[in-house]
């Protein structure tokens, strides 16, 4: 029955054709938006590393996140940056912290916009590390401790989701605990499950001063060619108490995200990190590649591979696209 019988080129015709076969489809309520809160006042200032983002201060953030819900898009994920780091990064639970005052902020402005917060410490340390350091070495459940007062102070201001980016072991059961023994029963945990030690995210890492001071990640974030620990590093946070987790980065792991896809039933979020965002923009912007059109690609892709929510920088750019 091959050809001339079957001619697969006859579903390609038109792009109505198209458009009745197609299996993936991104919309505006796959999108989470990433943005970065700092210390002061009257502050919305570039960020050089990352392209049309900005460091907001609390009392900036709402105006902009109205516009992200005028968009439609269901939920921003919050970066912090403190006023001054220290070894243990006691600003991350401070109940002012720049974060919490803007979670505060937005959803007085704007109740129904979803505030997902970043929860680690690597932005809030001096040495830049995501966890507490003894002998040299990150104190895992030490620091699993700390991770947990700074959800509990973002849950406290208002947090609907809390999202761990710092890779301990066992941090989702002792966040989960800590934030129900306080009542907040309702607050969602996105577990930044599957992170690589990438080089991808080294834009974000100039966004948020958070480069280690010594040494890197690869301690605690997971080895690029590593595919099956993925799958442990879900299933645990799963049963501790996730509720969607996340694959990080995702263009270069569209594996991890597939093979995640198939073995479990909870959401799952991809991160299309800082240096995918701007390897793109920097292609488009010497010629090399179309903007718009590598940026729907890209969106689509991930959401093929499985991805139920994408964080991009793009959304806002993506929601343009699927209006025009
Ligand atoms: C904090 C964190 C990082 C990112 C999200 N949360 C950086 C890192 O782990 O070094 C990266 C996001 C991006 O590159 O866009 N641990």
């Amino acid at each position: 029955m091959g050809f001339p019988n079957t001619r697969m080129r006859r579903l390609r015709t038109t792009p109505t054709m198209r458009r009745l076969v197609r299996e993936t489809t991104v919309t505006v309520d796959d999108l989470v938006y990433p943005m970065f809160v700092c210390p002061g006042e009257n502050i919305k200032q570039p960020i050089p590393s990352l392209r049309d983002c900005f460091h907001f201060s609390p009392d900036r953030i709402a105006a902009e996140t109205a516009e992200i819900a005028a968009l439609g898009i269901p939920a921003v994920l919050l970066f912090g940056l403190p006023k001054t780091k220290d070894a243990r990064g006691s600003e991350a639970w401070a109940a002012d912290s720049a974060v919490a005052q803007a979670i505060r902020a937005i959803k007085k402005a704007n109740p129904e916009l979803l505030v997902i917060t970043d929860v680690c410490l690597c932005a809030y340390t001096d040495h830049g590390h995501c966890g507490v350091i003894r002998n040299n070495r990150i104190d895992n459940d030490a620091s699993c401790g700390l991770l947990a007062q700074m959800a509990l102070a973002h849950a406290r201001a208002g947090a609907d989701i809390v999202a761990p980016s710092d890779m301990m072991d066992g941090r989702i059961g002792v966040i989960r605990r800590a934030l129900d023994e306080e009542g907040f029963t309702e607050t969602a945990i996105l577990s930044y499950a599957a992170k690589y030690a990438s080089a991808f995210y080294g834009p974000f890492r100039d966004a948020a001063h958070s480069a280690p001071g010594f040494g890197d990640r690869k301690g605690y974030q997971m080895d690029p060619a590593a595919a099956r620990q993925a799958i442990c590093e879900i299933e645990l946070d799963i049963e501790e108490g996730a509720d969607l987790v996340m694959v990080k980065p995702a263009l270069h792991y569209l594996d991890i995200i597939l093979t995640a896809r198939a073995r479990f039933e909870i959401p799952i979020a991809a991160y299309h990190v800082s240096g995918e965002y701007m390897m793109l923009h920097a292609a488009a912007d010497a010629g090399y590649l179309d903007r718009d059109a590598a940026t729907m690609e890209t969106l689509t892709a991930i959401k093929r591979a499985g991805a139920d929510i994408i964080l991009t920088y793009s959304a806002k750019d993506a929601v343009r696209i699927l209006r025009s």
